[in-house]
């Protein structure tokens, strides 16, 4: 077993881990993170995708014990004292999920695809979140919501 300590969501956590423990697993299981879920068994849907140290990855692509010493941020975390992130509320206000299970993945996607390109057109939109699938949507409300919330985070930026 190896001690890792974690940031997540902004709280500390000190466990013991085997080795070959995937970070998704380990968000679920101990630290009860289950808002970051797994949709496949080959890397391929990003629904478990996650913030790690401000990027995101495939959280089943992880180690856990790669995550020791740094800080991850899941779904879970993104709301602030109540309020929804931007890109949530814009996922809620276009509709932009139907069964939702890829909705976590796709948030935190979206969320780096808008904090590397603050202004992206519907192709870049497109081209970053080729990494997520979604079973149900047909994307188009996906892309229209990250838009959106690209247009409200840039005027909480000039406002700020
Ligand atoms: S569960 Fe990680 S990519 Fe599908
Ligand atoms: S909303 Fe069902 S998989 Fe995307």
């Amino acid at each position: 077993m190896s001690r890792i300590t974690v940031i997540v969501d902004g709280v500390s956590y000190t466990d013991e881990v085997e080795p070959r423990t995937l970070l998704v697993h380990y968000l679920r299981e101990t630290v009860g993170k289950t808002g970051t879920v797994v949709g496949c068994d080959t890397s391929n849907c990003g629904a478990c995708t996650v913030h790690l140290d401000g990027t995101s990855v495939k959280s089943c692509n992880v180690l856990a014990v790669q995550a020791d010493g740094h800080e991850v941020t899941t779904i879970e975390g993104l709301a602030q004292n109540g309020e929804l992130h931007p890109v949530q509320k814009a996922f809620h206000e276009c509709h932009a999920l139907q069964c939702g299970y890829c909705t976590p993945g796709m948030i935190m996607q979206a969320c780096d695809v808008l904090k590397n390109n603050p202004d992206p057109s519907e192709q870049e939109i497109r081209e970053g979140l080729e990494g997520n699938l979604c079973r149900c949507t047909g994307y188009h409300n996906i892309v229209k919501a990250v838009q959106q919330a690209a247009g409200e985070l840039s005027s909480q930026a000039v406002s700020s």
